[in-house]
């Protein structure tokens, strides 16, 4: 097989631009996803957000400019709806470069008590929703010969953490799924990575932010001292976006501050 020839990187922060790119980010309405719309348009970008609180994603176009950003409602976990979301969200800003899987749920339960349908709400959106969203737009990302993936993992990816059967079942399953998406789709020109963020204050760790003994030990076992801030993953969102990240695939990012180290 002929090495495909590589083209001249843009020099410093011009690698990292990402002008000219289209994102669609699912789970924007609120937390890690709704960080991400703004790290994709403050780098140069624009992104179609995806989630179903319509009022939520409003509310963002309303902050970030409706030049910039396009709301889509749908629940990524009903496979039906993923086509009329794709025509939308094509719609918007035209073909997009980058899908960023943000959207998730959970279910804390003890092992024994956890019931299949609760296992398959998770499964549906942790797991099935990052390759189904990214089968909608990677047909327009192989005809371009570029494209990037961005899953999210998390501790529970490699680490137990209690209650999380489900959770961790899905974010071990992102590791597997992303290597083999990457596989699939490299020689098309498109990365696909996976961000694994530490603790972050959010809808979805509510319960654990609440826990103040637990949530002051999960600080504690980080290299910092500290928990994250969603804007602690930006740097490491815009890299695998971008033409900076061209040669990083199949990988798995810890943005935790050392928890899985330590
Ligand atoms: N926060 C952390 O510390 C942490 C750590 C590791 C990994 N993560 C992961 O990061 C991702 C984002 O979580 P977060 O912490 O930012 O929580 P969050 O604030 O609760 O955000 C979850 C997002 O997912 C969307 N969503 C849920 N079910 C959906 C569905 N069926 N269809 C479409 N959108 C759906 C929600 O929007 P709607 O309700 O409007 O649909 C919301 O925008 C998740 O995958 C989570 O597992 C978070």
């Amino acid at each position: 097989m002929e090495e495909p020839s590589v083209t001249t990187l843009p020099r410093g922060l011009a690698a990292f631009d990402l002008k000219g790119r289209v994102a669609v980010i699912t789970g924007a309405s609120s937390g890690i996803g709704r960080s991400f719309a703004s790290a994709i348009v403050d780098a140069g970008g624009k992104a179609v957000v995806v989630a179903r609180r319509e009022d939520r994603l409003k509310d963002l176009v309303l902050q970030l400019g409706p030049d910039k950003v396009a709301p889509v409602t749908c629940d990524v976990g009903d496979h039906q709806a993923l086509p009329a979301m794709a025509l939308a969200a094509n719609k918007a800003f035209g073909a997009p470069d980058i899908v960023v899987n943000v959207a998730g749920n959970t279910v804390r339960k003890q092992a024994e008590d956890l019931s299949p349908d609760e296992f398959l709400e998770v499964i549906k959106v942790q797991l099935m929703a990052p390759l189904h969203v990214a089968q909608q737009f990677v047909p327009a990302m192989k005809e371009k010969g570029w494209g990037r993936v961005v899953n999210i993992g998390s501790i529970t990816t490699s680490h137990a953490l209690p209650g999380t059967t489900a959770y961790a079942a899905c974010k071990s399953g992102i590791a597997g799924l992303t290597r083999a998406m990457a596989k699939d789709w490299g020689p098309f020109g498109i990365t696909v990575n996976a961000l694994c963020p530490g603790f972050f204050a959010t809808e979805l760790t509510a319960p654990v932010v609440a826990d103040e003994k637990r949530w002051k030990a999960n600080a504690e076992r980080t290299f910092v001292g500290r928990n994250g801030v969603t804007e602690d993953m930006h740097g490491a969102l815009v890299m695998l976006c971008s033409e900076a990240g061209r040669y990083i695939s199949g990988q798995m990012l810890y943005v935790d501050a050392g928890f899985t180290a330590n």
